[in-house]
């Protein structure tokens, strides 16, 4: 009989990927589902021979410095690995992957949510008639921003950014982006290109962020950058916290500059900004851009896919 390796799920993800995993993993689960901390991570490094961290379980330098030798790979359940220090990883002969493309629609369906609360008073809206408050009707009552015919600035046409330019052409929209390099024509499907941010900020009545967090993303869009955009524009981020520079995004929402934002990241995770909850024309939703039942299950499918290849001898396909 063949030892099964031990893997540990540190979160709750979906029962048919807790099924699977029992098939081929002797399984740890963390039935309290809190988020892993530096100790607990590094007390099961010990223990187990590969993780299913979420972007809640942070592997910095210092906590990768401190695991044992016996863990092997880590397979994200996430599509971002901005809560892994990849170098150190590497330099520790960790393997690191992370689950691309199946989660691209369900961010991209819920970045469409957001931009249309945004730009349709859904906060307030729903508040008024939750509540009983509504009580008149007139022409000049919550009158919104259209879509349609709107020009939306993407910034980051990789997976997310492609999905989501096909859903915003749905809606008539004329799809702008930036990229650090521009993409291929068939994912372009007609987009207009913009060699830096700042050119495509002038032109985004609608801006969606969908780049991952770096450190060259840190504060993307800051004092200036908001100032770039045309009066009245509606801001997107599905993608993470680290890219906007929160007090300038209240600035700009004070100020008038921008008429409306969505928000499913925040700096500060869980918790979000309590500053934002002032402005009904903020529309937030706890990071759940990817939390549908088919795409948590392809989530973490796609993560045993990338354990079940490495163990089995072979390279992980989503191997970074
Ligand atoms: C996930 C995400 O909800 O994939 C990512 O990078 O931010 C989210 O889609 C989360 O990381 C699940 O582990």
């Amino acid at each position: 009989m063949t030892v099964k390796p031990v893997l540990w799920l540190p979160r709750k993800v979906s029962d048919a990927t807790i099924a699977r995993a029992h098939e081929n993993y002797e399984v740890i689960l963390n039935e309290a589902d809190t988020p892993g901390t530096a100790d607990e991570i590094i007390a099961m490094s010990a223990q187990t021979d590969a993780m299913m961290p979420c972007h809640s379980e942070h592997f910095s330098a210092h906590v990768v410095g401190q695991l044992d030798g016996r863990l092997k790979i880590l397979a994200n359940h996430s599509v971002g690995v901005d809560h892994c220090d990849l170098d150190a990883l590497r330099g520790r002969g960790i393997v690191v992957t992370n689950t691309p493309d199946v989660l691209s629609d369900a961010t991209a369906e819920l970045a469409m949510l957001l931009m249309l609360g945004a730009a349709r008073h859904a906060v307030a809206a729903d508040r008024l008639v939750r509540t009983g408050g509504w009580d008149s009707w007139s022409p000049a009552f919550m009158v919104g921003k259209q879509l349609t015919g709107a020009r939306l600035g993407i910034v980051g046409m990789g997976r997310v950014g492609c999905a989501f330019a096909a859903k915003a052409r749905g809606f008539g929209m004329d799809v702008h982006y930036y990229n650090r390099k521009r993409v291929s024509p068939e994912k372009e499907q007609g987009a207009t290109y913009h060699e830096t941010v700042e050119s495509l900020l002038a032109q985004a009545d609608f801006l969606s962020l969908h780049c991952p967090a770096t450190p060259e993303t840190q504060n993307l869009m800051n004092t200036e950058r908001f100032c770039l955009l045309p009066d009245g524009a509606v801001l997107v981020n599905t993608a993470r916290g680290a890219l906007v520079d929160e007090d300038a995004l209240l600035d700009a929402i004070t100020s008038g500059k921008l008429a409306a934002a969505g928000l499913d990241c925040f700096k500060v995770e869980p918790g979000g900004n309590a500053a934002f909850a002032a402005h009904d024309n903020i529309f937030m939703l706890p990071h759940i851009g990817s939390a549908t039942t088919r795409t948590r299950d392809a989530m973490g499918f796609r993560a045993l896919d990338n354990l079940d290849a490495f163990f089995a001898g072979g390279n992980p396909k989503d191997a970074l």
